[in-house]
């Protein structure tokens, strides 16, 4: 039995991907920016086993059985990862066959699927990562990045710590498709993500399709991909290089904004956040507008951001992120089971990560 455990975190994007130009290969249709959360409090955690007297590949995701479909992403990656495990064994015949053996996998969260926070980015990225070790491949996490991507897109960018782009590239093969490394965790410890739970429910419109509707019906979508996001990849990867939280800021949330309305724009509209998520915005906006009163130092002091549902990330530096967390709490009340500003309670919770 030959057996690897690996751990991938949550990332959380700055500049939305949203629309694919390639849906097999999964080839975005522009690039995107995030930052992967600190492992300790969201992650996965795979565990990948090669044995010849298995019978199949199988798949266990928090306990439960999943079936790996034919011709699916999950038999895709696995597919993959077994290809270049081939091709070391040409090169290296004393290493063991191992990509004839069928592999089982087993897959857990460590914080609650129903809280409703995008599991498959770190999914994909841990199982990813766990083949590669498994399979002993001496690969870089930006190739990694190549085939987690073929996963669920936005699991390329969890393969690497701190800020992280991940280049639409040109290529039709997407080889240059991949995940970078734009600063390390290091370079910006100060900045901490507030991640608020609005609504435990599953979102009504999956990603892919909600991503074809868009592409196939959104006119702002062709204006965002061709004249809006090229300059603010440019523009925040200098805010976060020069640590300037208030460019930061209003570039992430003018960012959420823009994929928001861009679902508005799909026909049939897409909506994924609701009035709670909107509350929060108005009440960030308002924390803000303080902030860059000349008085209160004229800077943006967080930054709000809502991927394919209801939940809100709130990104401050730590200096702010009590007196948030406090503000959040005295408006939404009903909504409080905190206990412990590091940990995730329950599916209805402000929870800080
Ligand atoms: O990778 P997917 O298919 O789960 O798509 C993720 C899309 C967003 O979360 C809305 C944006 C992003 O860049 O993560």
């Amino acid at each position: 039995m030959f057996t690897a455990t690996t751990t991938a975190p949550v990332n959380i994007a700055c500049i939305k991907y949203w629309g694919k130009r390639d849906t097999k290969l999964i080839l975005p249709t522009n690039s995107s920016l995030s930052v992967t959360l600190d492992q300790d409090h969201l992650r996965s955690t795979t565990t990948s086993r090669a044995d010849p007297t298995f019978t199949k590949d199988r798949l266990w995701l928090n306990g439960v059985e999943e079936e790996i479909k034919p011709v699916g992403r999950m038999a895709t990656c696995i597919a993959e990862m077994k290809r270049l495990r081939k091709e070391l064994v040409e090169k290296d015949s004393s290493a063991p066959p191992l990509s004839t053996y069928f592999v089982h996998i087993a897959s857990f969260n460590n914080f609650p699927t129903a809280a409703g926070l995008a599991s498959s980015a770190s999914g994909f990225a841990a199982l990813t990562a766990s083949l590669a070790a498994l399979y002993e491949l001496p690969s870089a996490p930006t190739e990694l990045s190549l085939i987690a991507r073929q996963g669920s897109g936005s699991a390329c960018r969890s393969l690497l710590g701190g800020f992280v782009a991940w280049n639409a590239g040109t290529l039709d093969s997407g080889l240059d498709s991949h995940a970078v490394q734009i600063a390390p965790e290091t370079h910006w410890p100060d900045i901490h993500a507030l991640i608020c739970v609005v609504s435990d429910t599953k979102k009504g419109t999956s990603s892919t399709s909600g991503m074809q509707r868009t592409v196939e019906t959104s006119p702002l979508l062709q204006h965002r991909i061709k004249h809006v996001v090229p300059q603010r990849m440019q523009d925040i990867s200098a805010a976060i290089l020069a640590k300037d939280f208030d460019r930061f800021a209003e570039i992430t949330m003018a960012d959420s904004n823009q994929f928001h309305a861009v679902c508005l724009d799909t026909s049939p509209p897409i909506f994924y956040m609701n009035d709670v998520s909107r509350a929060i915005i108005a009440v960030i906006e308002e924390y803000n507008r303080v902030g860059l009163l000349p008085e209160n130092g004229g800077k943006r002091k967080a930054a709000y951001t809502y991927d394919a549902g209801p939940n809100a990330v709130i990104y401050a530096p730590a200096a702010h992120i009590k007196e948030i967390i406090s503000m959040i709490v005295h408006f939404f009340p009903q909504q409080e089971t905190f206990n412990d500003p590091f940990g995730l309670f329950g599916a209805a919770g402000v929870t800080a990560a």
